[in-house]
């Protein structure tokens, strides 16, 4: 089947918006990355996509020209946004790359530009100078610009993960859709295996559960109206605010790298490398997006839609 759309992945990570893009018929023609860990994550997934190891904060106007893609998809870092960040928005040293995509964007020739343009981000970017000057940008460059926030478990995925999204087109966007939402319970994404005999690097320590007490989220895997909080880059460092946790046979565990990548809607075939250590699968998947509501962001696009209907929330 032709592929309707051809994509330049800003951003790139592990794939989350590669896993999306699969699904829907989106051609990769390139996949832009800093992080070699992310980019071996990456690589080993989409092998045949035209990943590159590349640092943001100096990439010229030509060179995302030449990709000559139908839409450029963003994910930038999002601590420059967040309340855990600072908030200091495009003061934050992270936010240089980004910067950087802002001011070649303007030099860009007419025929260089992509139809379509869509970010991602936490909610914060919502009310942010980058945001605004992002919107100014693509008003100015006659884009159409619509923006919103969308969670996984209001499209029936149990976990939490607000976030900010933004697409804009030169040649129109789909009509919003109406609310439908297709409710599962944690129970079905995870793996019963490791509730019944937990390997010792999942387990948490019972005092340390004893010792933040209430405020340690813990769920039931046989609630059937449980669902997790955001699983962010700190999980299995920090304890506190960084996902939930499950009770098990012989006490209290995390949740394993690949129970999270199918809560975030990655295929069962996502793999990370063999020698990745523990941590750095956690830290890479809270950096990561949920693949399901890039879907339902992506078919706001005309000529994605793939007949799916979902629920959203417009700001
Ligand atoms: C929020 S994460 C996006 C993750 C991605 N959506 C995924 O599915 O894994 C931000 C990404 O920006 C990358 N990044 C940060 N600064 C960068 C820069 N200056 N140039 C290129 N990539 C950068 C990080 O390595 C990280 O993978």
């Amino acid at each position: 089947m032709p592929a309707s759309l051809t994509a330049l992945e800003l951003f790139c990570g592990i794939g989350g918006f590669a896993a999306a893009a699969e699904a829907m018929n989106v051609k990769i023609v390139g996949a832009l990355d800093q992080s070699p860990a992310a980019l071996a994550v990456y690589r080993l997934n989409f092998s045949e996509h035209n990943s590159r190891q590349t640092d943001l904060e100096k990439i010229t106007a030509a060179e995302l020209a030449g990709f000559a893609a139908d839409l450029w998809w963003l994910s930038p870092p999002c601590q420059p946004y967040s309340v855990r960040g600072h908030g200091l928005d495009l003061a934050d040293p992270r936010a240089r790359s980004l910067a950087r995509l802002l001011e070649v964007f303007p030099q860009i020739p007419e025929k260089g530009l992509p139809r379509y343009l869509a970010l991602e981000n936490v909610a914060g970017f919502a009310r942010s100078r980058a945001r605004e000057r992002l919107v100014d940008l693509l008003v100015s460059r006659k884009y159409e610009v619509r923006e919103r926030l969308l969670c996984p478990t209001e499209l029936g995925v149990p976990s939490r993960r607000p976030r900010y999204y933004l697409v804009a087109s030169c040649c129109g966007l789909a009509p919003a859709r109406p609310v439908v939402s297709c409710p599962h319970s944690l129970g079905s994404y995870l793996d019963p295996a490791l509730s019944e005999n937990p390997p010792p690097e999942l387990l948490v320590p019972t005092e340390v559960v004893t010792r933040f007490g209430e405020g340690f989220r813990l769920l039931d895997p046989a609630d059937p109206f449980a669902y997790t909080t955001c699983f962010t880059a700190g999980y299995g460092k920090s304890l506190m605010h960084a996902g939930s946790y499950l009770r098990c046979r012989n006490g209290e565990r995390r949740f394993a790298p690949h129970e999270i990548a199918r809560l975030l809607g990655f295929p069962e075939t996502f793999r990370f490398p063999e020698e990745l250590p523990l941590r750095k699968r956690w830290h890479l998947l809270g950096n990561s997006l949920s693949v399901v509501a890039v879907r339902d962001v992506l078919e706001e696009l005309p000529g994605v839609n793939n007949g799916r209907r979902s629920s959203s929330s417009e700001i």
